[in-house]
């Protein structure tokens, strides 16, 4: 008799391509992730169909998906040690959707963060139909990224504090399925994970607001190094003289500083800033090297795999074959615990 060995954990995200990356997502979404590909095994993706509820522009998709996966790679992801594809290339996940929306309680989704801030929208308008303007992929986008989770079987969902909720519906459907039809198939529960430092140290954007796309206060990831200087002399500073001491703590400069300096530069930074006699100007030249020297090789990595369509290309069917092999498993299971190809 053979006994299979224990498998080990999956953890899987998605990243909806909804733009260019920025410094933010970098040390709150992209950098983690990498980290924790290392402990199980990864399944990463591009989340293209999520996306299509706001992106309905086929080139800036397009631009989108391509610019998302060059910066994972570009930032370290491993597409040999992680399994890394885009989400339309798995067409499994549309038929697990399905199965799941028939288990899904409609009163669930009207409780959703998303829908109910849209209907709150119209509400406040004055709409007389609270519904207008919402479709069903806003309104069936939970569901959607439970098949995302379940169709790879993932133990743990990293991810931020705004999608805590989607990861505790997934949670919800898969219970149902379990108790529905467990005795063919029980499908693994699903957890997310925050990442403690990204959680507690947000990275401020240009205008001292937590750095954001719909803010329009980004600094992207991969801007030259002559686009980065520009929009660092943008970046709000108070009026504090060069000679007077500097609040480390009240200072987005140096929010940014720190995400990327070790902590031996953090903390001379820091002494130099309270000493007084370090001007804005220069602590801005000095977070221009910083960011300049973390960035330089990624950047050109960067520029490489966006020139390389084919490439690219290969790299994320190759990702989306080893992804619809455990799909097919995943599937296969459930077609067979719910009665069709019993
Ligand atoms: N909803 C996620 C976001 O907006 C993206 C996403 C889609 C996702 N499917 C997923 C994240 C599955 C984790 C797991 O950031």
């Amino acid at each position: 008799m053979t006994t299979s060995p224990a498998r080990r954990a999956i953890s899987l995200t998605g990243i909806k391509p909804t733009g260019v990356p920025h410094l933010g997502n970098y040390v709150g979404a992209i950098r983690p992730a990498i980290a924790l590909a290392a402990d199980y095994d990864a399944y990463y993706f591009i989340a293209d169909y999520h996306a299509l509820i706001g992106v309905r522009d086929p080139r800036l998709m397009d631009e989108y998906t391509r610019s998302v996966a060059a910066t994972w790679i570009a930032c370290g992801l491993d597409p040999e040690r992680t399994v890394f594809y885009r989400q339309s290339d798995v067409p499994e996940t549309f038929e697990l959707q399905w199965v799941f929306s028939c288990l899904t309680a409609k009163g669930m989704m009207i409780r959703a963060h998303a829908y109910k801030a849209a209907v709150d929208r119209n509400r406040a308008a004055g709409e007389s139909d609270l519904d207008a303007g919402i479709d069903m992929g806003l309104y069936n986008y939970p569901v959607l990224m439970a098949a995302d989770i379940v169709v790879m079987e993932a133990d743990v969902v990293p991810v931020g504090r705004d999608q805590i909720q989607h990861v505790e519906y997934a949670r919800d459907i898969v219970e149902r399925f379990n108790q529905a039809f467990g005795a063919g198939h029980t499908l693994t529960v699903p957890r997310h994970v925050i990442d403690e430092a990204a959680d507690a140290n947000t990275m401020p954007g240009l205008d001292g607001r937590k750095m954001s796309k719909s803010y329009g206060n980004t600094i992207p990831l991969f801007a030259s190094t002559g686009e980065l200087k520009k929009l660092l002399k943008k970046l709000k500073t108070d009026s504090t003289p060069l000679e007077a001491p500097k609040d480390p703590d009240g200072s987005s400069l140096y929010a940014i500083y720190r995400q990327f300096a070790s902590a031996d530069q953090a903390a001379d930074l820091r002494a130099r800033m309270l000493a007084g006699g370090l001007g804005w100007g220069h602590i801005k030249d000095e977070l221009h090297a910083l960011l300049d020297d973390h960035l330089r090789e990624p950047r050109e990595r960067y520029a490489e795999l966006i020139a390389d369509r084919a490439g690219l290309d290969a790299i994320l069917r190759a990702g989306a074959e080893r992804a619809r092999e455990r799909a097919r498993q995943v599937v296969g299971n459930v077609r067979r615990a719910v009665g069709i190809d019993a």
